[in-house]
């Protein structure tokens, strides 16, 4: 079978409704923030963006499979000294529109610039919104996990009796836990805080994600041969990353040179794909983009 990168030129809001329904398992994307980057690809004012963004969601909600993840990375900007709204105005919308919002995750930036403001400090964190079609999802935990490290060593020799019962979350998750069945184990489920840097880097995009963005949240929702949407591509990080996890791939961007260049990055990730001509030719997959 092909694992295919689709990528379509022209504005989100027209192109999404190409794609056919029930057909994404994963859409990860970053769209322009509010009045940003008005410059390289222009900007929505931040009254406005709401109104902007929901035939657009409405359009992810169409073609997300039932089992399907949304992952919306986002911030607030500051107006008037104080954080503006949108994004929680956004979240209540989508609700409205019947999407649930399952999880906030934090993108911590490792490496923020240095800066000094009268009223606030450094800015080192974007939010991940989750979104889900329903309460059951598919999601492969064991994928993301983390080395226990050593602090769990010494933390787990002097448990209390309180920790070695099954304990009901004092926060009325309804999730219980038993600290002591985690002794002696190598990994541990991550937490919803992503330390990355931005990307230094990259690839004539001014916004491009540091590529175990959407790694992260491939592996955690994906299998192989299943489908993951960016639609605000920019330099296709997302679609690079997942065509080397043998995800099949869907980019949509109103910038011609970012497509180009999308198209032109993917054909060296097929050349570092298999570790031998030998090994390339006995598996099933092959390659294939389609600019449309
Ligand atoms: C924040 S950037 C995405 C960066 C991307 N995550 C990466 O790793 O390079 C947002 C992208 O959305 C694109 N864009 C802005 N408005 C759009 C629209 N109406 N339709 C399609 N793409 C749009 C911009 O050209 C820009 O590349």
């Amino acid at each position: 079978m092909k694992i295919k990168t689709d990528i379509y030129l022209g504005d989100t809001n027209e192109q999404i409704k190409l794609l056919p329904e029930n057909s994404v398992d994963l859409i990860v994307t970053s769209p322009p923030y509010a009045d940003q980057r008005k410059t390289t690809y222009g900007g929505i004012h931040h009254a406005k963006y709401v109104e902007w963004f929901l035939p657009i969601s409405e359009q992810l909600l169409r073609v997300l499979k039932p089992k399907g993840t949304f992952i919306l990375n986002i911030k607030e900007k500051v107006v008037n000294g104080e954080r503006s709204t949108y994004v929680m105005e956004l979240i209540l919308e989508m609700r409205k529109q019947g999407w649930l919002w399952t999880e906030e995750f934090i993108w911590h930036k490792k490496n923020c610039y240095p800066g000094k403001w009268p009223n606030r400090f450094r800015d080192a964190w974007e939010r991940l919104l989750q979104f889900n079609k329903n309460r059951k999802f598919n999601m492969y935990q064991e994928e993301v996990m983390v080395p226990m490290g050593q602090w769990a060593k010494s933390r787990l020799k002097n448990l209390s009796e309180t920790d070695k019962i099954r304990d009901i979350s004092k926060v009325g998750s309804g999730f219980g836990k038993n600290i002591s069945n985690w002794i002696d184990r190598d990994k541990a489920y991550p937490t919803n805080v992503l330390h990355l840097a931005t990307e230094c880097n990259n690839k004539n995009h001014s916004a491009a994600f540091p590529e175990g963005l959407p790694e992260w949240f491939i592996k955690l929702f994906t299998k192989e041969k299943d489908t993951v949407l960016d639609p605000f591509m920019g330099s296709g990080t997302t679609l690079i990353v997942a065509n080397r996890m043998m995800r099949h791939s869907i980019g949509i961007d109103i910038v011609p040179e970012y497509c180009e260049m999308v198209k032109k990055q993917i054909k060296p990730v097929e050349l570092y794909l298999f570790e031998s001509k030998a090994e390339y030719e006995k598996t099933e997959y092959d390659r294939c983009i389609t600019v449309c």
